[in-house]
C-alpha cells in the first residue's frame, strides 16, 4: 500500500461532521403526485437552475432554446446587443404561439411564423404588422415575458419566481465563492445524453451521492475507485454550504490494470485518472480543476473525483481533467429526464489518446447504465407499497443533506 495513505485518518477526520440529521425517507416522497406538484411548486420555481453555459451565447445575437419540461415551458435564452445574456419565455404576446423553433442561432431579430410580430434581442416588440389595429397595445410596454437570469462562473441559472427570493449571488452564496476559480469555461469540447428514464428524480441525486454501492455494484466498471483503507469508498472531506454541497473520492492506486485494453489505455497515454504530461503539454490544455482552491483542498495524494451538488438539479462530477454535468428534471413522481454531458479538455493528438478518451466515455456509460439500473429497481420497489420509509446510512451523509435541503424548501413560509 502507499505509505502516504496508511495514515487514513489525517483525511478521515476531514469526513462527514456533522451528519444530517435524516435517518429515514418516506418511500411517498419518491411516488406521491401530491409531493411531485408540491416540489414543482416549491422547489422548481422557487430555486435558482443551473441550465446552460455562457460560452452557448458567446456572441451578441446568439441564442440558444432550451427546454424546462418540469414545468412544460420552453426557454429562449439570448445575448443581447449590449452583451447582456437574457431569458424569455417562449411565448409570443400575441396569440401566445411558442415563436423561436431553432434550437440555437444567431439574430437579431425573433419573428413569430403567426401574424409576424417581432422582438429585439432584449424582448422588446418592434415590428406589429397592421399595427393601426391594435390601438390598445402599447409597444413600448409588450413584449417577450422575462425570466430572471443570472451567471456564475461560466454557467447560466434562471429563476422562474416571479420576485425571486434571493439574488443568484445570495443563492450561490459561499459555496460560489469558494469555488468560482473553477476552468469550466476552459472546457470546450463535450458529448451529451438524455434519456427519460421511469424513476423519481430524487434516485439520481441519491445514486451520485454515495459511494457505499461502488465495490458492489460498479466492480468492472469503476475498479479503481474502492481501496484498502475506504472499501466501502465513504466521500472524504464534506463541503455543505446551504444548499449546495461538495464531497471528494479517492482512486486506488494499489490498482493495477490487468486486461490488455485497460493497460493500453491507462498506462500509455496521459488520459487517466494520474495526470502524467509534463508541464509544456499542460500549458497547452485547459487548468486542471486540481488547480482550483476548492478541489481535493485536503490534499489527498490519490485523488480521483469531487461530487459538487448545485441544487435542485445539476451535478458535477470533476476529474482532474475533465468534468461531467449531469441533470435530473422531474417529469411525473416516476419518470425523470436525465441529462449528462461530458465535458472534454484539448482534443485528442493522436489516434492512442483518442482511443483512450473513447474507451473513458464507453466506461463512463457503462457505470451510468449501472446506477441507472438500480434507480429503475428503486422506483418499482418504493411504489409496490411494500416499504413505507427507507433509511440512510452515515456514510450516506450527502442524501441526507440535500433531503435536508428538499425538506427546508418543501416547508418554507410562502
Ligand atoms: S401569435 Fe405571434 S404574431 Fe400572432
Ligand atoms: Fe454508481
Amino acid at each position: 500500500m502507499n505509505k502516504e495513505l496508511s495514515d487514513w485518518n489525517k483525511y478521515w477526520g476531514h469526513a462527514w461532521k456533522p451528519v444530517p440529521d435524516v435517518e429515514r425517507i418516506d418511500a411517498a416522497d419518491y411516488t406521491s403526485p401530491e409531493v411531485f406538484e408540491r416540489e414543482k411548486d416549491r422547489i422548481f420555481r422557487k430555486a435558482w437552475l443551473m441550465v446552460a453555459r455562457q460560452s452557448e451565447v458567446a456572441e451578441p445575437g446568439d441564442f440558444i432554446k432550451i427546454e424546462a419540461p418540469t414545468l412544460d415551458t420552453e426557454v429562449v435564452i439570448v445575448r443581447g446587443k449590449d452583451g447582456v445574456i437574457r431569458s424569455f419565455y417562449n411565448a409570443c404576446p400575441h396569440r401566445g404561439v411558442a415563436l423561436v423553433r431553432q434550437c440555437e442561432g444567431r439574430t437579431g431579430l425573433f419573428t413569430c411564423p403567426y401574424h409576424a410580430w417581432s422582438f429585439s434581442t432584449d424582448g422588446k416588440l418592434k415590428g406589429l404588422p397592421g399595427a393601426e389595429d391594435f390601438p390598445h397595445v402599447d409597444k413600448s410596454t409588450t413584449g417577450l415575458t422575462p425570466i430572471h437570469t443570472g451567471v456564475w462562473n461560466d454557467y447560466i441559472f434562471i429563476n422562474f419566481a416571479e420576485t425571486p427570493k434571493q439574488t443568484l449571488a445570495e443563492y450561490m452564496g459561499e459555496f460560489g465563492e469558494y469555488f468560482d476559480d473553477m476552468p469550466f469555461g476552459e472546457y470546450t469540447r463535450a458529448v451529451e445524453i438524455i434519456q427519460d428514464l421511469p424513476t423519481n428524480w430524487k434516485n439520481f441525486n441519491d445514486a451520485f451521492n454515495e459511494g457505499y454501492h461502488v465495490q458492489v455494484l460498479h466492480p468492472k466498471s469503476l475498479p479503481m475507485v474502492p481501496t484498502r483503507i475506504n472499501p466501502l469508498n465513504h466521500m472524504y472531506d464534506p463541503i455543505y454550504l446551504a444548499p449546495h454541497s461538495s464531497a471528494t473520492i479517492q482512486s486506488n492506486t494499489d490498482w493495477v490494470p490487468t486486461g490488455k485494453v485497460m493497460l493500453f489505455v491507462y498506462a500509455s497515454t496521459g488520459v487517466s485518472f494520474i495526470h502524467v504530461d509534463g508541464p509544456e503539454e499542460q500549458a497547452a490544455k485547459p487548468r486542471l480543476f486540481t488547480t482550483a482552491r476548492g478541489i481535493n483542498r485536503i490534499g489527498l495524494p490519490n485523488y480521483s473525483t469531487s461530487t459538487m451538488n448545485f441544487f435542485p438539479l445539476s451535478q458535477f462530477q470533476i476529474l482532474a481533467d475533465r468534468y461531467m454535468w449531469l441533470r435530473y428534471w422531474p417529469l411525473s413522481p416516476d419518470k425523470t429526464r436525465f441529462i449528462v454531458r461530458m465535458y472534454f479538455g484539448a482534443p485528442p493528438r493522436s489516434h492512442l489518446e483518442e482511443f483512450a478518451e473513447a474507451f473513458q466515455l464507453a466506461s463512463t456509460r457503462d457505470v451510468f447504465t449501472e446506477d441507472v439500473s438500480m434507480t429503475r429497481l428503486q422506483q418499482q420497489g418504493m411504489k409496490s407499497g411494500g416499504v413505507k420509509e427507507v433509511v440512510l446510512g452515515e456514510n450516506e451523509h450527502m442524501i441526507r443533506f440535500t433531503t435536508q435541503m428538499i425538506r427546508d424548501y418543501m416547508n418554507a413560509e410562502d
